[in-house]
């Protein structure tokens, strides 16, 4: 079993990271609590054991159990169940079930503590470290929500070996994202390994820029981009996302999303051909997709690009490759995104 620490002073955690980790949950329940609410899907069939008094809550299946009444009717169980503040709520699932359970532990009784047991790949090494939770609205994803740090996150890679081989692959695209954040050999690792490196580097991201305010200054590139980073290759996925109308999976958008990125970087004359070649190689050793879906429209996918809630000035903004490495970059001219969206059709 490998253990990495996300080091947030009084509020760091222990990530667990291996083969059956999963029955290692008690080991880092906290002292205290009585009562664990347990919060699934009926999909994800993964069995638990807290040691204490526990009752599972099942939310919906899908991205549609992100929303506020899924929040008010776990917090309404919980009630029922009798779990107080002291009590822990434990999100056994993908990053659907760690959002909301994380930000119903969050907000009832003014914050409780929560536990995840991730079992895709993306929640992982992406949705289950580092607090962010939250629910979607009508008017847009996650657009409510709180930062809220977990007491412990378990990443059993056994149950890896059931999810559909789709969702498996979705969860490689956020893997492809580690390999240029500093993740090196990452296709040739073995999983167990790959993921505790990958969670090792998001657990120093966020130590280091829990909120995600270091890049919210400033214009043009940002050297100290902090969290920020951790979106790369994420704000054409996003608008891919958004746009709605493509059957891509969220690791396959993030997927085009980094070989656009690099693209585009060269075009602004950051990187040179080796490295969008890199970029290239490591998405097609996942066995991922680095063209626009069929019938994707550059203009309308620059305008929801436009509109992504990293913009904070003018001008598109992207987290970019260049001689510094990876900075979030501002103010990119449309034309530049443009001509790049044209090249990958
Ligand atoms: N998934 C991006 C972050 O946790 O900041």
């Amino acid at each position: 079993m490998k253990q990495v620490r996300v080091d947030l002073g009084e509020r760091s955690y222990p990530v667990l990271v291996g083969h059956g980790a999963r029955h290692s949950l008690g080991s880092v329940v906290p002292a205290g609590p009585k009562k664990a609410a347990v919060v699934t899907q009926e999909a994800v069939g993964v069995l638990v054991e807290t040691g204490l008094e526990q009752r599972t809550f099942c939310i919906a299946g899908g991205e549609e159990a992100k929303s506020m009444s899924s929040v008010e009717d776990l917090c309404r169980g919980f009630a029922g169940f009798g779990l107080t503040r002291a009590d822990l709520v434990v999100g056994v699932g993908g990053g659907v079930v760690t959002d909301v359970a994380g930000f119903a532990a969050a907000v009832y009784h003014r914050g409780v503590r929560v536990a995840h047991v991730a079992t895709t790949l993306l929640g992982q090494i992406d949705a289950a470290i580092g607090g962010k939770t939250g629910v979607n609205l009508p008017e847009g994803k996650n657009l409510v929500g709180a930062f809220w740090q977990p007491v412990a996150v378990i990443c059993d890679t056994e149950v890896l070996s059931s999810l559909p081989p789709r969702e498996y692959r979705s969860g490689l695209g956020e893997m492809a994202k580690y390999a240029f954040l500093g993740v090196p050999d990452l296709p040739e690792l073995e999983l167990d390994e790959a993921v505790a490196r990958c969670v090792e580097l998001k657990a120093s991201i966020v130590s280091a820029d829990e909120r995600e305010t270091a890049s919210l200054a400033g214009q043009g590139a940002t050297s100290d981009s902090g969290r920020a980073l951790l979106n790369y290759g994420h704000t054409l996925a996003h608008a891919l996302e958004t746009v709605g109308q493509y059957d891509l999976r969220h690791g396959e958008a993030v997927a085009v999303g980094l070989v656009y990125a690099a693209r585009l970087a060269r075009r602004l004359g950051r990187i040179g051909d080796d490295r969008v070649e890199q970029h290239a190689r490591v998405v097609s050793a996942y066995d991922l997709p680095s063209r626009l879906p069929a019938g994707a429209d550059p203009v309308e996918l620059v305008a929801v690009m436009g509109r992504d809630k990293k913009v904070t000035g003018g001008g598109l903004t992207f987290v970019l490759d260049g001689p510094s490495g990876l900075e979030v970059v501002r103010g990119v001219a449309v034309e530049a995104a443009l001509s790049t969206l044209a090249e990958l059709k």
